[in-house]
């Protein structure tokens, strides 16, 4: 079969599971990972030929309810390829406002720490693009952190990505260690994870579930991360789309001077933290 008929076969199949923007996004994927691609590149290969059988195999396990990423072993993130698999978070395309939060900033060297480094597409992003900077990832997770590994020897970062695994900020000890401190914790309530969909519920209880309110790391960040950041630091994290008001709250009273990012429907997602006012530009 040729690739275009695959796409047209995957898109309208994946419409089983997915409205018309996801499905067309997900057969471009299937693509690309057969053709060892990125999925911008699939419609220079239309022409090319590719096995029907396996194809179909991929789309069965997903139309059964398995997020693409799981299936595919692979999830892309700021135009690179990370390994994934059921214990670990998949990486979200939100989630890149972060990063772009944290290049835009004036840090360019020094190292700064990941928490809840999951399969480690936000240190290695970081670290790819700033190549000045080194990083400690910490994951509570050995899932978590054995993907990560495999993920920063594969973009070649592990000569500059220490990590440990340790409950948050538990290993280390209160001084002005880091430069940045970069999260993106899990912030879902309990009653809101009880209403997620079966398919997001594949994912990590622990990589998603922040207490009763969703807001118990986003707590311990603002309360707690000045004690390990440098006179000069930021830290930055993500937020759920409905949590600005509380965090800004959480903000004032610990604080901070700071900045929030929307998304591109409009949510404030990202926050960007500095205790020295002369830091704001
Ligand atoms: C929302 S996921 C983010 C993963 C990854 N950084 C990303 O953006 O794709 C949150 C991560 O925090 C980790 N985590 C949860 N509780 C933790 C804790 N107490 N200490 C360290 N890591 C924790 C989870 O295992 C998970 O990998």
């Amino acid at each position: 079969m040729k690739i275009k008929e695959a796409f047209e076969l995957l898109k309208s199949e994946l419409l089983k599971v997915e409205d018309s923007y996801f499905a067309k996004k997900e057969a471009l994927l299937i693509l690309a990972h057969f053709l060892n691609t990125s999925p911008l590149n699939i419609y220079l290969y239309f022409d090319k030929d590719i096995a029907e059988k396996e194809v179909l195999q991929i789309l069965k396990k997903r139309l059964a309810g398995y997020p693409l990423a799981y299936v595919l072993k692979e999830a892309w993130f700021w135009g690179r390829k990370f390994f994934v698999e059921e214990g670990v978070l998949i990486p979200r395309q939100d989630t890149e406002i972060l990063v772009e939060a944290f290049l835009g900033s004036k840090i360019q060297k020094g190292v700064f720490l990941e928490l809840g480094v999951g399969s480690g597409a936000i240190a290695i992003t970081l670290l790819l693009e700033k190549p000045d900077l080194s990083a400690f990832g910490v994951d509570i997770s050995s899932d978590a952190l054995r993907i990560c590994q495999k993920n920063s020897g594969y973009h070649g970062v592990n000569n500059k990505l220490f990590l440990l695994k340790a409950d948050w900020l538990g290993a280390f000890r209160r001084a002005p260690l880091f430069s940045a401190i970069i999260s993106n914790p899990p912030y879902i309530s309990q009653a809101e994870w009880n209403g997620l969909a079966e398919e997001v519920k594949k994912e990590p209880y622990q990589a998603l579930v922040a207490g009763e309110t969703g807001l118990e790391y986003h707590e311990k960040l603002v309360k707690e991360a000045s004690q390990f950041l440098k006179p000069e630091g930021f830290l930055f994290f993500e937020i759920g789309y409905n949590q600005k008001h509380q965090v800004e709250k959480l903000l004032k009273e610990f604080g901070w001077s700071y900045q929030f990012y929307k998304d591109l429907s409009g949510y404030y997602r990202v926050v960007k933290a500095w205790r020295d006012e002369d830091l704001r530009n």
